[in-house]
């Protein structure tokens, strides 16, 4: 199985990512549990990149241990504080702010960096579990 690369710009290349991540899941032999995890996770963190980036990239491949690693990419504003961004109901674009911690909660690993100025990057891994 290849990576999958969607490069993301518009609102809806976060719909066809989260269906990529959905199909790819799918394929991995995801319960339907983890393959909505994984899509809803995958759509929070692309449309923080149209919202609050403009553009950049999101990648998909299986891993190890019937894994699934998503890494996003932005060369955008990035975050100042990564700290408060990643707590519920911190938002700076008045919406609910629950994308970030929800997306960290949804998958069994995530990892952000982020410099302003800089971008973001963010690494996250599903590994399923027994039904
Ligand atoms: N790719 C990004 N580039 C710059 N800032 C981001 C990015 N993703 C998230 N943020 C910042 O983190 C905050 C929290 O994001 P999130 O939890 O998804 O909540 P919301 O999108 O509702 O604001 C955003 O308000 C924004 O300030
Ligand atoms: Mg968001």
């Amino acid at each position: 199985m290849y990576p999958i690369i969607v490069p993301i710009f518009e609102e809806v290349h976060a719909i066809v990512a989260a269906q990529q991540g959905r199909a790819l899941s799918q394929k991995l032999g995801f319960h339907l549990v983890d393959q909505t995890a994984v899509c809803t996770a995958i759509l929070e963190i692309a449309r923080n990149i149209v919202k609050y980036a403009g553009r950049g990239e999101m990648t998909m491949a299986p891993v190890t241990d019937n894994g699934l690693e998503i890494i996003a990419r932005d060369t955008g504003p990035g975050i100042a504080d990564i700290s408060r961004a990643m707590e519920n109901g911190f938002s700076t674009g008045n919406s609910l702010g629950l994308g970030l911690p929800g997306a960290k909660r949804l998958m069994s690993s995530f990892e952000i960096e982020s410099q302003p100025g800089k971008g973001t990057h963010i690494v996250m891994r599903k590994y399923p579990r027994g039904y």
